[in-house]
């Protein structure tokens, strides 16, 4: 069971969509480079956990805020919760944490239903537009466009998750941030990650690392993802959601992709260059499963309300 959260509401979208553009891509701005093996010694130091925070995202409010939503919140010691905001409905969750053994800030977003969800970023009546260049002010007179959706779910949240950020980093005294999500939560820590990096003192750094992470703009966000971030955004066999929305209406992926090659867990490759086609982008309509879209991701991490403590299946 998911937590629901209706998208229709978000996007004027038809659920009757077509499936189009999950072929593989091999259009010019697709990277072809050869992927490299990435050690299970690096997944467990760097991906981990930001996974194990992101499945926390999808409990309840209430089980977040006291730490006790089950194995996901026992998985992750000595946390402290700061603050969440969005109201387990329209607005998607978030919270604030601070990970003493990592002297960091954690910021994660919940996701949503992966089926909607699919339905949705394969609607053609979907739109590109211009990043708020109130918020950042780097994208005015540029032409850098993101998904309405995720936007306007972005700024839903935005002023009140940087305001919780700017405290906690004031009352922690960490210098680090790391923000996470899974799914839609991925799309959206995207967009958090760059605020974040926009808003605090430049000595602070700001990782976001992501699972199932939709294409969120075009190629000039993907360009500004890299310049500003480096984000690393984990993609799971042949989940379809990290192919759509598709290229051909103008998505692209930033670098920054680490692919799950199969099922055992152990095999993972960093693939270079966005859109990279021997990776998540090469899947097609043919050989996708929205089942790898949940997991199991690395050490049996799967993400869904059905991990919580509490929530009957
Ligand atoms: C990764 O962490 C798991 C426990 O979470 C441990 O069992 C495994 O040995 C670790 N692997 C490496 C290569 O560090
Ligand atoms: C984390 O908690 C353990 C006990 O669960 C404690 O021994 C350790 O000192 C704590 N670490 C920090 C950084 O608070
Ligand atoms: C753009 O960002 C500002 C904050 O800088 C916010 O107040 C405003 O609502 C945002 N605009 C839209 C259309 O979301």
């Amino acid at each position: 069971m998911f937590t629901f959260i209706s998208l229709l509401s978000l996007l004027p979208a038809a659920l009757s969509a077509p499936i189009f553009g999950l072929g593989p891509s091999t259009s010019d701005d697709s990277a072809t480079g050869t992927p490299t093996p990435v050690s299970l010694a690096t997944v467990n130091s760097t991906l981990l956990r930001p996974a194990q925070f992101s499945r926390v995202a999808y409990c309840s409010s209430a089980s977040i805020t006291s730490w006790s939503c089950g194995a996901p919140c026992d998985a992750l010691k000595n946390i402290t919760f700061l603050q969440s905001g969005g109201d387990e409905g329209l607005i998607p969750l978030y919270y604030i944490a601070h990970d003493a053994d990592e002297q960091t800030l954690v910021v994660a977003h919940e996701g949503t239903d992966p089926f909607k969800f699919f339905s949705l970023l394969n609607d053609a009546e979907l739109a590109l537009t211009p990043l708020n260049s109130s918020r950042f002010p780097e994208a005015a007179n540029t032409d850098i466009q993101v998904h309405d959706g995720f936007q306007e779910t972005f700024e839903r949240t935005a002023d009140g998750l940087l305001a919780g950020v700017k405290a906690g980093l004031a009352s922690t005294g960490v210098t680090k941030v790391a923000v996470t999500g899974h799914s839609l939560g991925a799309a959206l820590a995207s967009m958090t990650g760059a605020m974040i990096k926009d808003a605090v003192d430049p000595s602070i750094d700001v990782s976001v690392v992501t699972f199932g992470l939709p294409r969120g703009g075009n190629e000039a966000w993907a360009n500004f993802l890299d310049s500003k971030l480096g984000l690393t955004f984990v993609t799971n066999q042949h989940d379809p959601i990290p192919i759509v929305p598709p290229k051909a209406l103008g998505f692209q992926h930033s670098s920054g992709e680490i692919h799950i090659v199969d099922d055992t867990q152990q095999n993972l490759v960093a693939c270079p260059g966005q859109d990279n086609v021997n990776c998540a982008t090469g899947n097609s309509v043919i050989d996708f499963d929205i089942i790898n879209h949940l997991g199991p991701y690395f050490d049996d991490v799967t993400f869904g309300s059905q991990e919580c403590a509490g929530v009957l299946l």
